[in-house]
């Protein structure tokens, strides 16, 4: 099973991607969080995509295609894997093609902009693992504490109100035309096309999964 999960800055992908790799057991690959672990370690690619990430703008495509093909090279992708948060661009989806990547579901998560800013200023992770909370949507046991390890919780560097908008500047001109993109392949003649599910993300995080459940099956 290979899944995209689509949709803008908080659409809720990370949150859906945690019951889906259970679900499906498969690995959940987050550029967003590859280029956090990048970043605090100060790699190469950290110190290149820093300042992208934290002007709300995508970092270029290049460095991206060669994490990623690095990544679903690995030997925990061989029976498939959940992509969050790539492709952004249509060369980065066309890269994928090109590559005969085939995937076999496109899930878009929509929510309005102004749910967003809500979400997002409210939002807390738990930096190694990746796992995520809201201050009242899904708060954890005890206030700012990680529920499975106790440790410190923290908020995005990007997850200010400035950078928010410019995130979802760059989601509307950069990553929503690939929602066509994918949408419209169910018109062309190919023996390899994905589903493309859509779906409203403005409902409760378990309710989405069951219905992305629901559609999947
Ligand atoms: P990335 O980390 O992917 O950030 P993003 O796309 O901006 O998305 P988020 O992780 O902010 O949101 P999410 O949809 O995962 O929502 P979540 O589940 O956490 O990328 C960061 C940066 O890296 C980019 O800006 C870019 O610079 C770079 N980058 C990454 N990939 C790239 C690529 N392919 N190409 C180029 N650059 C790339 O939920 C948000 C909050 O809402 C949480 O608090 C959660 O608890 C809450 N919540 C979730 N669902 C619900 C619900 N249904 N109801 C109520 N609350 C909910
Ligand atoms: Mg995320």
């Amino acid at each position: 099973m290979k899944i995209i999960l689509l949709g803008a800055p908080g659409a809720g992908k990370g949150t859906q991607a945690q019951y889906l790799k259970q679900k499906f057991n498969i690995p959940q690959i987050s550029t967003g969080d590859m280029l956090r672990t990048a970043v605090g370690n100060k790699t190469d690619l950290g110190i290149k995509a820093k300042n992208f990430m934290d002007n709300g703008e995508l970092v270029p495509d290049q460095l991206i295609i060669n994490l990623v093909k690095l990544r679903i090279s690995e030997q925990d992708c061989e029976n498939g894997f959940l992509l969050d948060g790539f492709p952004r661009t249509i060369p980065q989806a066309e890269a994928m093609s090109s590559e005969g990547i085939n995937i076999n579901v496109v899930i878009e998560i929509k929510v309005p902009d102004q749910t967003i800013i809500e979400r997002l200023s409210g939002r807390r992770i738990h930096m190694s693992s990746g796992r995520i909370y809201h201050i009242t949507n899904n708060p954890p046991k005890n206030a700012g504490i990680d529920d499975e390890t106790g440790e410190q919780l923290v908020i995005r560097d990007d997850d200010i109100k400035e950078t928010i908008m410019k995130r979802l500047e760059t989601y509307h001109r950069e990553t929503e035309p690939l929602v066509n993109f994918y949408s419209s392949w169910k018109n062309k003649n190919m023996s390899t096309k994905p589903i493309f599910i859509s779906i409203d993300g403005s409902k409760k995080a378990i309710d989405i999964n069951n219905m992305i459940s629901e559609k999947i099956s």
